[in-house]
């Protein structure tokens, strides 16, 4: 595919069950964390980051990882992702049967000492073990590579280190690593940047973008991928989420606005994007919170004049 030709379909995996929820300090049932993967799959997301198995003492929210995927109807054609850390949450993830699993590092030290308690080396360590049992399962393993452009502690985040964890990744097996901008900082060249550090050891079709939207240039960053030829995005219903080791980072890119831009540029995604908006107002209205989405905001002042 030619780097300046825009893809004509691209993947989304509404990040929203983890990302999202897993700051939420109030209590979100089980129950309703089922209903939002319900309603995500039922607009037409085909990847959904159900929950993950982490520490319950480092984030409480998502002490219910396998109520959660117990309690889901799965719909064939839909892949069901969980975040795990270490063996110990890969065993009770395998227990669960999810579809693809994700090791998460960072190209920062700092921020994975603070989001993970080890350093760079010592996760790809303890990852390595996770990437052999999930494939011997025919599991498909996802990398995610935190603060890619920018780290709440140690400033901005050259592209060769973006380079290294993704080499890392490789060299233990990771199927795609996903780039991210954890705290939002990053502008559309520096992403870039970070993207092609990335695919100087994976094909096109195993990068993806994770944005936050904290500094409101996410859609932009997306554009600027999508000119790479980079066609797989995490995003979450309605903006929910921050990141809990990234003070005042907010969501992921809100999916309703992806589908916007997305189809307004021909691009097809799958998701109906009415559906989708319903979801998050659902979300929302559990959380007691507003809308994140503009494009959910403007459809819905619509509908209600
Ligand atoms: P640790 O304390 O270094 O681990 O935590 P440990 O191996 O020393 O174990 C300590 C205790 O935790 C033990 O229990 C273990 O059994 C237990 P105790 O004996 O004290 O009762 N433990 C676990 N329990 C459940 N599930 C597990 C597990 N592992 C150990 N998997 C650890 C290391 C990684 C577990 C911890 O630091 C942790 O859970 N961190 C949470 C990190 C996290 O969830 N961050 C948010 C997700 S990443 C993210 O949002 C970024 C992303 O969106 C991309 C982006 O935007 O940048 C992906
Ligand atoms: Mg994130």
């Amino acid at each position: 595919m030619g780097r300046n030709k825009l893809p004509q379909r691209v993947k989304l995996v509404d990040v929203g069950p983890r990302d999202g929820l897993q700051n939420e300090k109030q209590p979100v049932s089980t129950g309703d964390k089922i209903e939002l993967v319900h309603r995500l799959q039922a607009a037409g997301l085909h990847e959904i980051e159900t929950t993950s198995f982490v520490s319950p003492k480092w984030v409480p929210q998502m002490a219910d990882n396998s109520a959660v995927m117990e309690g889901i109807e799965r719909q064939p054609g839909v892949r069901y992702s969980v975040l795990t850390p270490n063996l110990k949450g890969f065993e009770a993830a395998l227990a669960t049967r999810p579809d693809e699993i994700v090791v998460f590092s960072a190209a920062s030290e700092a921020f994975n000492q603070r989001n993970i308690n080890c350093s760079i080396a010592e996760s790809i360590e303890r990852f390595a073990p996770v990437t052999e049992a999930a494939r011997a399962a025919g599991i498909k393993v996802r990398g995610a590579i935190s603060c890619s452009v920018g780290c709440p502690y140690e400033g901005e985040i050259a592209p060769e280190r973006v380079g290294l964890v993704a080499k890392l990744m490789k060299q233990i097996g990771v199927d795609h690593v996903g780039v991210a901008d954890t705290i939002g900082v990053g502008t559309p060249h520096r992403v870039q940047a970070a993207l092609e550090a990335a695919l100087e050891h994976y094909p096109l079709e195993e990068v993806s973008g994770h944005f936050h939207d904290t500094y409101g240039m996410a859609l932009a960053n997306i554009m600027a991928s999508l000119e790479l030829g980079i066609a797989t995005f995490d995003t979450s219903v309605s903006g929910l989420g921050g990141c809990p080791y990234a003070k005042g980072a907010t969501g992921n890119v809100a999916t309703e606005d992806v589908v916007f831009l997305l189809h307004g540029l021909g691009i097809e995604t799958g998701v109906d994007l009415d559906r989708l908006i319903d979801a998050g107002t659902f979300i929302r209205g559990v959380l007691g919170q507003p809308n994140g989405s503009r494009v959910a905001r403007a459809v819905l002042a619509k509908r209600a004049g």
